[in-house]
């Protein structure tokens, strides 16, 4: 067999270069020896976005996005959504296993002690207008957690283990802050008896007296959404943590990151779409306009799945359920026909695009109560996790460094400052 090696013939200067294959790639570094003079610097890969580049090695979550496959820690996300909850799948991120009985017990308490969030967060929150978006009001007041935690700045296997159960313990309590801040409600504490999902829902809307079958609902949400690996957001939580920005910085960032409609804010967005369709017979022309470069589809496409994205197969399911409690939400009618219509069309076909994890979550939140504003809010309680995960792994990684990325400088040449009358 040949040997896992690339040989690579450099014809500027007729030399040879043989450079190692490990998983599947190749090192950016290796191409520096690369050049056509002395004082050349030598050749870099350039890769806008990052499209075919692996900043890292990960053992939290494997993708196949021609299959259409999604693990964490090697178990199938239909099982995970199936059979265990969100603090335990939170669990099996950060420690790369399942928890024993026991572990998952004292897991819980910490994230229900940890949920507890200091009073002068809630002034944070309450100097906002009550028409700030909550996802700002989120990552401001996830950076302004850190100012409260200085002992964050200092990086032990037990400090960032602390850091990033308060991150998932605490992201669900102010998020639901935000709600009740824009609806002119009284800020609640979580209450430790009930189930996160069920505190999430309780800290929102006021009510214990949760049905099982909306809490079981939002729990497969936040399990859906809760690691991804190498996405948007989480390339901005490996990125700025870095600098050794603490856990709370890094973790503001992502939320940033997520904020934009091509990431998590396409969620939001998707609602958008199907209130503007309206009724399924509006379908075939809203499409027409997506063929046309008018609108984006959104809650379609993905960087890396190029088959049905798994998430959103069970959050169909899920929606199902959730709709024997609450009704039909008359949009699902409109996201079938228009999810029908799109998987028969060639535009889409051609370009691979299929519903991703954000084209029928908002059905679910809607039917939960929750505003449209809200649902990016509910996709970063539930990426928290993951973001954790991905960042202390980060910060283990002998191989990463501060991320500084290099460019191809396309600005002018040297030239001489001129006074404002000589321009
Ligand atoms: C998430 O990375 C992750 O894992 C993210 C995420 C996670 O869990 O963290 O899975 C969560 O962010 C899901 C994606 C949510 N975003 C949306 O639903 C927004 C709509 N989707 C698109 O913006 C787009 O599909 C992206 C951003 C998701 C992916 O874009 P890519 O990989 O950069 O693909 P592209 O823009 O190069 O598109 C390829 C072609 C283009 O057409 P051509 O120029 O080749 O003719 O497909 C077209 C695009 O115009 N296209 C779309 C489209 N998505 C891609 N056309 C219409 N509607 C769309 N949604």
């Amino acid at each position: 067999m040949a040997s896992d090696t690339l040989t690579v013939t450099d014809n500027r200067t007729g030399n040879s270069f043989e450079l190692e294959i490990n998983d599947g790639t190749v090192r950016a570094m290796d191409f520096r020896q690369m050049k056509a003079s002395d004082d050349d610097f030598g050749l870099m890969t350039y890769d806008p976005a990052y499209t075919n580049t692996a900043a890292c090695r990960s053992g939290v979550t494997y993708l196949d996005g021609e299959g259409g496959v999604l693990r964490y820690g090697g178990y199938p996300i239909e099982q995970l959504a199936e059979h265990s909850t969100f603090p335990e799948v939170a669990y099996l991120l950060y420690h790369g296993e399942l928890p024993s009985a026991s572990a998952l017990e004292s897991w819980n308490a910490e994230l229900k002690s940890a949920a507890i969030v200091d009073p002068s967060i809630k002034a944070i929150i309450s100097s906002f207008n009550r028409d700030a978006h909550p996802m700002g009001m989120l990552q401001a007041v996830v950076a302004a957690l850190g100012t409260l935690h200085p002992e964050s700045k200092e990086f032990t296997p037990e400090g960032e283990l602390r850091d990033s159960i308060a991150l998932i313990a605490k992201t669900a309590t102010v998020g639901a802050w935000a709600y009740r801040h824009n609806t002119g409600q009284e800020l609640l504490d979580p209450d430790p008896d009930l189930s996160y999902a069920a505190n999430l829902l309780y800290m929102m809307f006021g009510d214990k007296d949760v049905d099982p079958r909306l809490e079981k609902a939002l729990d497969v949400l936040l399990i859906l959404h809760a690691d991804h690996e190498q996405n948007c957001s989480t390339t901005a939580m490996r990125g700025v943590g870095s600098s050794d920005a603490d856990a709370f910085a890094s973790a503001s960032s992502a939320i940033g990151a997520l904020y934009g409609p091509l990431h998590g804010g396409a969620n939001e967005a998707v609602l958008g779409v199907l209130n503007r369709i309206g009724t399924k017979d509006k379908v075939e022309g809203f499409v027409e306009k997506v063929k046309n470069r008018e609108e984006l589809l959104m809650g379609f496409g993905h960087r890396v799945y190029k088959n049905y994205d798994p998430r959103a197969t069970i959050i169909k399911a899920a929606a199902d359920d959730v709709f024997e409690v609450t009704g039909v939400n008359p949009l699902l009618e409109v996201a079938k026909a228009l999810e029908a219509t799109a998987l028969e069309d060639d535009f889409f076909v051609s370009r691979k695009l299929y519903p991703n994890v954000d084209f029928y979550s908002g059905l679910i939140y809607e039917a939960l109560g929750i505003p449209t504003e809200m649902f990016t809010v509910m996709f970063a309680v539930g990426r928290m996790p993951g973001w954790a995960a991905q960042w202390r792994e980060m910060r283990n990684d002998k191989e990463q460094k501060i991320a500084r990325p290099r460019q191809v400088y396309v600005g002018p040449d040297e030239r001489d400052y001129a006074g404002v009358d000589a321009r």
